[in-house]
């Protein structure tokens, strides 16, 4: 039967074996690497993390750093990250830490979790590989692992579900021996949920509870945790002006709020009468040659079908307030949405793309 008894002690005495010991922000646990490190790989990948997070740290090496650099100038790290509030909150968040705490994260969950971007689970998650606090963690991967061992069928975001495996992961902690190693713990659950108690094809055999566990029991690994019911994705069109002057192009900085906040983009149209609109205002007609193919990007929530349009012209015309001309060379160096990068890296490699292509 599936219970809380031991489950702690076989995860620690696994991971200790079996579990990932060498990621970056494991060889020195301070407050602000570990901080760093769970705001990236809340929506992110390991893989995709790794190089982010040692750039980001080269150029912010303490949380002193973060605070004193304007937005502008953390956006380039974040830069094809996702998922941008996250870096707005970790720049507001290391401003916090500095006014309010003394240049220091505090030392418990319950006050990480007043700062901006840390979530319960964050909070535990720095609190227990920090301070070896015994808060337990409850992000994606765990929620994956309790559902399929205590056999909780619903949605686990529906309110209901979260409260009970919030309920089971506390009990988990709670009936542990006092000398619970909660960094190994915390780390052995997110290992165990990304290494074998995978979405697709777990590796049962391998799994330290599989003796336990209501899932493999009743052969319902692919039914476990219960899926969202699927929405259909809507679907978006745009028309984005890729206008070259002088070796420039013409970019603006979206607002804060919305997607792509913060990030420097292509002017963007819902319709084209907006974008032929906007090139009279500039003195520029639309050729029906200048229209590219179209390209598909997939959000969260929707899709969006960009068509580009590129114009050439010899001199800079006049730009409006939101809007900057940046020269060609210079937009490697630039905040820009991944869709958008990829289109401008098609157009002007970079050498360091051009590279890439031939290897
Ligand atoms: N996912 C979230 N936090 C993580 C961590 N510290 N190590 C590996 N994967 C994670």
């Amino acid at each position: 039967m599936s219970s809380t008894q031991n489950l702690a002690a076989r995860v620690v005495a696994w991971q200790a074996k079996h579990g990932r010991h060498h990621l970056p922000w494991q060889q020195e646990r301070t407050p602000y690497r570990v901080w760093l490190s769970e705001i990236m790989l809340q929506q992110t990948q390991v893989t995709t993390v790794i190089d982010y997070y040692q750039r980001f740290l080269e150029r912010f090496p303490t949380v002193a750093d973060l605070a004193s650099a304007t937005q502008d100038d953390v956006m380039p790290y974040w830069a094809g990250l996702g998922y941008y509030a996250r870096a707005r909150n970790l720049h507001r968040c290391a401003q916090q830490v500095m006014n309010e705490h003394g240049g220091s994260f505090p030392p418990c969950s319950e006050q990480l979790a007043t700062l901006p971007g840390i979530g319960r689970s964050t909070a535990a998650a720095i609190a227990s590989f920090c301070f070896g606090e015994r808060s337990p963690i409850m992000d994606g991967n765990v929620k994956r692992v309790f559902t399929r061992y205590f056999g909780i069928h619903g949605h686990p975001q529906q309110r209901q579900i979260e409260l009970k495996l919030w309920g089971l992961a506390e009990e988990a902690v709670a009936c542990s021996p006092a000398d619970l190693d909660m960094a190994v713990y915390t780390q052995g659950l997110m290992d165990l949920g990304s290494m074998l108690c995978t979405r697709s094809k777990p590796n049962c055999a391998q799994c330290p509870l599989v003796a336990d566990c209501y899932a493999h029991a009743h052969q319902q690994t692919a039914e476990l945790p219960t899926r969202k019911p699927r929405a259909v994705q809507p679907e978006r069109e745009c028309h984005v002006l890729i206008l070259e002057a002088d070796g420039h192009v013409l970019l603006e900085q979206r607002p804060d709020s919305g997607i792509w906040g913060g990030l420097w983009t292509l002017p963007q149209f819902e319709h084209l009468e907006g974008l032929q609109d906007f090139s009279q205002s500039l003195a520029i007609t639309l050729p029906a040659q200048s229209r590219m193919a179209a390209m598909l990007h997939v959000f969260s929530h929707f899709k969006l079908h960009i068509t580009p349009w590129f114009v050439q012209r010899a001199e800079l015309p006049t730009q409006h307030d939101n809007q900057h001309w940046v020269a060609i060379e210079d937009l490697p160096d630039t905040a820009l949405p991944a869709p958008i990068r990829k289109l401008l890296d098609g157009l002007y490699p970079s050498p360091e793309t051009e590279l890439a292509t031939l290897f």
